[in-house]
């Protein structure tokens, strides 16, 4: 890992992303992780580390390139081992651990491959069981090249591929582990995509992830099956086709990614010449997946079925699209018909669509506008009291007035009344607008084990655990009114070298105390002796630690923004760069 860093300069590596100018110790850009026309993203030479001062991202090299390359840990190091031209690090810490996972998910990797090679050898075999896939293929107009560039495959039965794979001799449990088989009531191993036509999903390192199938016939079972989650299949971090559309960008820059559900929609379009295309596969976008698309280009446009008419949960996932600083835009289709459907009548029919693409908020608008019949006056006033709602809620005030008069005009009420109402929307700006989802979930767990790790820590204290001896209490931040009073107490007999006697708490606090509870309870079984419980408090203390100074970081994160001022703002800089080493040196304990 070390050698991995040395190999890296933080500076050089930044420098392939985005062009970075010298001030004395620190590096300058425009953030690459957030919209921005003046530079607060620093770069530390010295530290080897970055700070967006206005989005508050930091972290050093490995962490930059897992961001921007929207990839996990071991992806930036192996990313990274490649620019250095190094092996790749056997492990992330250097831990045994790391090494068998790697072992484990090469083996995955290479069944899955094994796997595809298999099922697309199936295909064009000559086997009669082949047969309906083949005819499939053609009733579903895929060309032969269609069929080898994306890999399609043919499951022919349950056992084939079990047995195969197992002759190949690979483990039991890898071939359970990778989700291609799975185990039948007698304890045999069975095809998971038995009879299907095989959609292998490739990543962007080339690597196959996962498979769908396909039935061939309308059946009770559901139409598509997708692998399990595994250790290389993360569904919501994956983009079917994200590897052919990597090879695009390096034949052309591209303009737009056109994001669609399914596997026949993006193969379609693919072959009808649309090529930027890559599908959700069904579910609504997430965070990762907007990141991924980031990566190859800003604007993108969305092209689902006719009749996604705008639901909250599809639209939750554009919101999220806006959030990561996407240009989206939102591409109207025929009722009823998918992107599939409407290429198939020709790619003009299919540009026609793209055209008409339009801003989220104009597409909202839109769908309302199907969904009622504006020539009944009581259907007309709902669309208006809708419609009004969902322009108010927009934040440029032109856009505003450019959707009011379109609304007029649609309706023929004027644009006054349109802007009275408009004013009388009560603005609900619940914690859930402000921050997006995921942000809360990502408080409301970094609250959970905050909250965890000072009870252990507490608890330690109290029943006088070995390895808390020397651990001071007086440094942790408190909010909790509980948490404060079993502080003092310990603190207090500490100071008059007394014994700690828990019970004493009773006297402090009520004894039906939830919170004292929680701590008490710590102390039944061995929750607090052993090896696990010493390394558990020696993470909980670090895990505390490092909060309070993410804390102090980001409220002079704030601090800086509000400021103009070029003194205080060296000075807050001064500050920050202190936490940063902090941290770094934390991160090293
Ligand atoms: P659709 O049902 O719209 O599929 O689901 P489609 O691609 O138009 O299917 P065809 O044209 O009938 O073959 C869209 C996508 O959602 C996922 C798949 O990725 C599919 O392509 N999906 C759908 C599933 O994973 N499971 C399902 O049961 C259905
Ligand atoms: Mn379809």
């Amino acid at each position: 890992m070390r050698a991995l860093k040395q190999k890296n300069d933080i500076i050089e590596v930044i420098s392939g992303y985005v062009s970075l100018d010298r001030k004395g110790n620190t590096h300058w850009a425009c953030c690459p992780f957030h919209h921005e026309k003046t530079p607060s993203f620093a770069v530390n030479e010295a530290e080897q580390f970055y700070h967006c001062f206005g989005c508050g991202v930091s972290g050093d090299v490995v962490r930059f390139v897992q961001e921007i390359e929207s990839t996990d840990f071991m992806g930036a190091v192996r990313i990274l081992a490649a620019r250095a031209k190094m092996p790749v690090p056997e492990s992330n810490f250097d831990t045994e651990q790391a090494a068998l996972l790697k072992k484990k998910r090469d083996a995955l990797a290479s069944i899955m491959l094994d796997s595809a090679r298999f099922y697309l050898s199936n295909l064009y075999s000559g086997d009669r069981q082949a047969e309906p896939h083949l005819q499939y293929i053609a009733n579903r107009k895929m060309s032969p090249t269609t069929v080898k560039k994306f890999g399609l495959g043919a499951s022919l039965d349950f056992f084939s591929l079990p047995e195969y794979l197992q002759d190949k001799g690979y483990h039991r449990q890898d071939l359970l582990d990778s989700g291609v088989v799975t185990e039948s009531k007698n304890g045999k191993l069975v095809d998971g995509q038995a009879g299907r036509l095989i959609f292998p999903i490739i990543n962007a390192f080339d690597e196959v992830v996962a498979f769908g199938g396909r039935l061939l016939e309308k059946s009770d079972f559901a139409k598509y099956k997708n692998t399990k989650e595994t250790l290389l299949f993360n569904k919501s971090k994956t983009l079917y086709n994200i590897n052919l559309l990597k090879k695009l960008k390096r034949e052309q820059p591209i303009k737009e990614v056109i994001i669609v559900e399914g596997y026949m929609d993006t193969i379609s379009l693919y072959q009808a010449g649309f090529k930027n295309v890559v599908a959700s596969m069904g579910t609504s976008l997430t965070k990762e997946q907007a990141r991924l698309v980031k990566r190859y280009s800003e604007n993108v446009l969305i092209s689902y079925d006719g009749d996604f008419a705008g639901q909250k949960a599809d639209l939750r996932g554009l919101e999220i699209l806006n959030d990561e600083h996407l240009n989206v835009r939102v591409v109207p289709m025929p009722d009823g018909l998918d992107p599939d459907d409407v290429v198939k009548q020709g790619a003009a029919e299919y540009q026609k669509c793209l055209d008409a693409a339009m801003p989220l908020v104009d597409y909202k608008i839109h769908a309302l506008e199907r969904k009622y019949n504006l020539s009944k006056t009581e259907e007309k006033r709902r669309f208006v009291a809708e419609a009004v709602k969902i322009v108010s809620e927009e934040e440029s005030e032109a856009v505003k007035e450019e959707l009011t008069r379109k609304l007029s005009k649609k309706t023929g009420i004027t644009f006054q009344a349109l802007e009275r109402d408009m004013r009388n929307v009560p603005k609900e700006k619940t914690a859930e607008m402000i921050l997006p989802k995921e942000k809360l979930a990502e408080t409301a767990a970094g609250a959970d084990k905050q909250k965890k790790a000072i009870r252990f820590i507490l608890a330690a204290k109290l029943f006088s655990a070995e390895y808390a001896k020397d651990y001071d209490v007086s440094g942790l931040t408190l909010a909790d009114e509980t948490h404060n009073t079993v502080r003092e107490y310990i603190l207090e007999r500490e100071r008059a070298s007394e014994r700690i006697r828990p019970s004493e708490l009773f006297e402090l606090l009520p004894e039906n105390d939830n919170e004292l509870n929680e701590i008490l309870d710590l102390n039944y079984g061995d929750k607090l002796t052993g090896e696990k419980a010493e390394r558990f408090f020696k993470d909980s203390a670090k895990t505390l630690e490092r909060d309070a100074l993410n804390a102090k970081m980001t409220a002079l994160n704030s601090e800086f923004n509000r400021t103009q001022d070029e003194a205080t703002r060296k000075e807050i800089a001064k500050q920050i760069n202190e936490i940063i080493k902090q941290l770094n040196a934390l991160k090293r304990k």
